[in-house]
C-alpha cells in the first residue's frame, strides 16, 4: 500500500543513537539535558529533557533537511499520499499561513468561505491578499456554517477570474465537508490553486469510509494538524503539497517565519505519529467512529440535545466527518458555552469548546467508553437540573460579513478605540472572536453592524472566551478613523 517502509522512524532512531553516545553539550539549549534546571527535570522527566536538543549534524536541521528529517518527511509524504510533506513546529497556524504566503502576493485575490480560522485572515494581513468570501449557507436550526457549494464557487470564479487560489476547510470544526474534488476541478480549470485547511482532518488520510482528504481530492496544499486527531505533541503539524508546487519555494516561505530552533520533542512526535497512523490508522479511526456513533445515539436518546451526524448531508453539506461529536444545546434553553462551563465546573469534564448553540466534545483514540458514559450521564443531569425553554432567536454562530476594505490596509490604518455599543456603521480595525473555535466574528476591514454587536455582547454575557481585540474586555473596539 505504501511505497516506503513505514516501520521506520528516522528522527526517533537518530535521537536514540544520540542518547547512547552521551555527547558533552557545549551548545544550546542551556539547560544541558536538564542539569541546569532540576525543576524542569522533575516536571518532565529525564527522558524528555534529555532529547530536548538543538539541531546538529547527526540530527539534521529543519530549515534545510538533508538527512534524518528529510527521510522522515519523505515517509510522511508517502503515508499521506502527498508529493512532499514539511514538518512544522509552529502550529497549523504556520502551515496555513505558509499556504497563503506561497500562492498569494500583495493585491492577489483568494476565494474562501468566511468561516475560516483566524490564521487564514492573519495571513491576508501579512501578505496583503484580498479575500473574496463565499458566504456559506447557515443551518437554520443549528446556526452553524455549512460547506462551500460548487455553484457559489463557479459564480465567484466568474466574477473574479483573476483570483489566484481557493481555500476550503476540510472539514470544519463541526465536521462539515465540501465537495473538495469538484472544487479542485473548478479551480484548476481556471488556473487557481486549491488550499485545504485540514486542521481537523488528519484522520481523513488514514481512516476508512471517512470524507475524502485534500490530497486525494487533488488539492495543491493542505495544512494538517497532526497534534489534533493525529496524536502528536501540541503545536506539531504537517504541511502537505502536491507535485504541482515548487518544493524549494515552499521551503523558503516556511523559513520566513518558522523558528531556527525546532524542537526535537515535536519533530520526534511527528515521526512516531506518522508511523503509528500508517501502521494502525484504519483500526484506530474505526474505534473513534464507533465511539462517536455510540455517543451520538446515547446523547440523542436523552432528549432535548441534538448530536448531529450524517443526516445533515444536503446540497450545502457534501459529507460529514462522523468522528466529530457536536451537540446542539439551545433546544433546551442552554447555550453550548453554558453546558461547557457546567461540565467543567460541576462534573470535571473538559469539552473542546462551547459556543452559542453547540457543545463540542473531541473524541480520539485516547477515549474510553466509560468516559463517554460519564459525559452522557453529566449531560443527562444538566438537562434535568438546568434545562429551560428553547430560545426563539437562535443567535447564529456564523455571521454574514461585509468586507469594506482589505484586511492588511485596515489592520495598519489609523484607528481609534470607541465603545462597542456605538460602533455600528464603522469599519473594524481588529479581530473579535470566540476561542475556540477561533472563527472571527469580526475581522479587520469589515463593516460593524448592529446584529454583530448584539452577537458579541450575547457571547460575552454567556461566558464565551472572546479574543483578538486590543481591549480584552471587549467594551471598546478599534475602528478605522474618519
Ligand atoms: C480550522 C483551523 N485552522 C487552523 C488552526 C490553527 O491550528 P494551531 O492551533 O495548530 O495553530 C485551527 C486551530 O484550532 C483551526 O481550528
Amino acid at each position: 500500500m505504501y511505497r516506503l517502509n513505514q516501520n521506520k522512524a528516522p528522527i526517533v532512531d537518530a535521537l536514540e543513537e544520540f542518547r547512547r553516545h552521551r555527547v558533552v553539550p557545549f551548545d544550546v539549549p542551556g539547560h544541558k539535558r536538564g542539569r541546569g534546571n532540576p525543576e524542569l527535570v522533575k516536571l518532565l522527566g529525564e527522558q524528555c529533557v534529555g532529547i530536548d536538543v538543538n539541531s546538529m549534524k547527526p540530527l539534521d536541521n529543519l530549515s534545510n533537511p538533508i538527512s534524518v528529517i528529510a527521510e522522515a518527511e519523505e515517509l510522511c509524504a508517502d503515508a499521506f499520499g502527498a508529493g512532499h510533506a514539511f514538518f512544522i513546529v509552529n502550529g497549523t497556524t504556520m502551515a496555513v499561513q505558509t499556504m497563503i504566503l506561497t500562492v498569494c502576493k500583495s493585491g492577489d485575490k483568494i476565494i474562501l468561505p468566511r468561516n475560516v480560522h483566524k490564521s487564514v485572515i492573519n495571513a491576508l494581513i501579512l501578505c496583503g491578499a484580498i479575500p473574496v468570501y463565499i458566504e456559506p449557507q447557515i443551518h437554520p436550526t443549528l446556526g452553524i456554517a455549512l460547506g462551500m457549494e460548487p455553484d457559489k464557487l463557479r459564480l465567484a470564479i466568474k466574477e473574479n477570474p483573476d483570483a489566484v487560489a481557493v481555500l476550503v476547510n476540510n472539514p470544519t470544526y463541526y465536521g462539515i465537508c465540501s465537495d473538495v474534488k469538484t472544487i479542485c476541478e473548478l479551480a484548476h480549470s481556471h488556473g487557481m490553486k486549491v488550499l485545504c485547511d485540514e486542521a481537523h482532518g488528519t484522520h481523513l488520510y488514514f481512516g476508512e469510509n471517512l470524507p475524502i482528504s485534500g490530497m486525494r481530492a487533488g488539492a495543491d496544499m493542505a495544512a494538517v494538524s497532526m497534534h489534533k486527531s493525529g496524536g502528536s505533541l501540541t503545536q506539531s503539524s504537517v504541511l502537505l503539497i502536491s507535485n504541482t508546487m515548487d518544493k524549494g519555494y515552499v521551503r523558503q516561505i516556511i523559513n520566513l517565519t518558522q523558528t531556527t530552533s525546532a524542537s526535537y520533542l515535536l519533530l520526534s512526535s511527528l515521526d512516531l505519529s506518522r508511523r503509528n497512523l500508517a501502521l494502525n490508522g484504519v483500526k484506530t479511526f474505526q474505534k473513534v467512529v464507533d465511539m462517536a456513533e455510540y455517543a451520538r445515539s446515547e446523547i440523542n436518546s436523552i432528549g432535548g440535545y441534538y448530536a448531529y451526524g450524517k443526516e445533515l448531508i444536503s446540497d450545502a453539506v457534501y459529507d460529514f466527518d462522523v468522528t466529530k461529536l457536536c451537540v446542539y444545546t439551545k433546544s433546551m434553553g442552554l447555550t453550548g458555552i453554558e453546558v461547557y462551563d457546567l461540565l467543567r465546573d460541576e462534573y470535571d469534564i473538559q469539552a473542546e469548546f462551547g459556543d452559542i448553540g453547540t457543545l463540542m466534545a473531541y473524541l480520539s483514540v485516547g477515549d474510553r467508553i466509560r468516559d463517554i458514559e460519564r459525559l452522557c450521564g453529566a449531560l443527562e443531569d444538566i438537562k434535568r437540573l438546568h434545562a429551560g425553554d428553547a430560545k426563539e432567536n437562535p443567535h447564529l454562530d456564523a455571521i454574514h460579513a461585509e468586507v469594506v476594505a482589505s484586511p492588511q490596509y485596515s489592520f495598519y490604518s489609523e484607528k481609534e478605540s470607541i465603545p462597542i455599543r456605538l460602533a455600528a456603521g464603522r469599519i473594524c480595525g481588529e479581530f473579535v472572536m470566540c476561542y475556540p473555535p477561533g472563527i472571527p466574528i469580526l475581522a479587520p476591514g469589515e463593516l460593524i453592524r448592529a446584529e454583530i454587536i448584539d452577537h458579541i455582547l450575547y457571547a460575552k454575557e454567556k461566558g464565551c472566551s472572546l479574543q483578538g481585540a486590543n481591549d480584552p474586555r471587549i467594551e471598546n473596539i478599534m475602528v478605522l478613523k474618519g
